[in-house]
């Protein structure tokens, strides 16, 4: 057929009124399935995030479709409201203090969401009533480490003591009489058992990290590093978004969150939400 035959036909068509009223009614039907579509996905978001706000939030993980549209939701609000601070991968930042939200370490609690919504809801040292501020990390070179403490403050000679016992306890080489009179230290006159527990494993009920299982908070782990923490203390601050994230926008970053650390756990149940 030419072209011009075929504009030929199509002019025909389009002119007689039948075919006129037959696309506008193709039209109409067209508007109504949009709305219809429409219509069913806004009820199908609207019940989900009644669920998640319904549900126990530790449950929410094993529901698969459930948990698939919390997160999906909850990576934008991570990137705008954590990412700066924790790291668009959320693998935070040794330099800043940040720490990784995506390996199975926490200071606070053991990870569950709960755990992760109480930090995102009322933070850390963040003047929230309700938020973890429970210890901070004295600073023993100073003459008084922490106020309201009855703490001494160490000599570099003791502060390096400290840190070869550590080192030993690591696994790492250590002069032995150096890691002797630091372990001597941390469970006397330092006082550092008392947060950090007498294996040095840290107490995750006050957010004393772990100091012998090899991932730091603050550095690479070097000497320099841990020395600077103990010597000048530490007071890392995440801020809290109670009042400022609704209810329903902190569960869904908290799930987020909860994915990132959990990534390689299957979703064991497929159930329709
Ligand atoms: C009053 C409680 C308290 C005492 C006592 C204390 N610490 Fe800490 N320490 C903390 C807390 C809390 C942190 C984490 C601070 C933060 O999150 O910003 C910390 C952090 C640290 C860090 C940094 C860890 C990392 O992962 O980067 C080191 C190293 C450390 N402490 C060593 C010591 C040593 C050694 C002593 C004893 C000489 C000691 N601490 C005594 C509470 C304490
Ligand atoms: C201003 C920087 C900053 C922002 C923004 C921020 N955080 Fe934090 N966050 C921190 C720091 C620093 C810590 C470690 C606090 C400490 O030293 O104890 C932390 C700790 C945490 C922890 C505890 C981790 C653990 O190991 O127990 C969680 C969970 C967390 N943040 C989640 C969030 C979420 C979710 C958001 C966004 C809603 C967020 N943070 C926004 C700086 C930030």
């Amino acid at each position: 057929m030419s072209t011009r035959r075929i504009t030929n036909l199509v002019r025909r068509l389009w002119t007689s009124v039948t075919t006129r009223r037959q696309v506008g009614w193709l039209l109409w039907i067209g508007a109504a399935a949009v709305l219809v579509l429409v219509g069913s996905w806004l009820i199908t978001s609207g019940r989900r995030e009644a669920q998640i706000l319904r549900s126990d939030p530790d449950a929410i993980p094993a529901q698969a479709r459930l948990m698939d549209f919390a997160v999906a939701r909850g990576a934008g609000v991570f990137r705008g409201q954590c990412a700066g601070c924790h790291g668009a991968d959320g693998k935070g930042s040794p330099a800043r203090g940040v720490p990784d939200l995506t390996d199975s370490d926490w200071l606070y609690g053991s990870g569950q969401v709960r755990d992760i919504e109480k930090v995102a809801y009322y933070g850390v040292r963040a003047h929230n009533p309700r938020g973890w501020s429970l210890a901070v990390m004295p600073a023993f070179a100073q003459p008084v480490p922490a106020a309201g403490e009855k703490l001494a403050p160490l000599s570099p000679g003791e502060i390096q003591a400290v840190i070869a016992y550590l080192q030993s306890r690591a696994g790492h080489a250590a002069d032995p009489a150096a890691a002797e009179a630091g372990r001597a230290i941390f469970s006397g006159k330092g006082g550092c058992y008392d947060c950090h527990a007498n294996d040095a494993k840290g107490d995750p009920a006050i957010g004393a990290p772990n100091l012998v299982d090899g991932i730091w908070l603050y550095g690479d782990g070097s000497r320099q590093a841990i020395f600077d923490s103990i010597a000048y203390g530490r007071q890392g601050v995440c801020p809290a978004r109670a009042g400022r994230l609704s209810a329903l926008r902190l569960r869904e970053v908290s799930l987020y969150v909860f994915a990132l650390s959990h990534r390689s756990r299957p979703h064991s149940d497929t159930s329709r939400p």
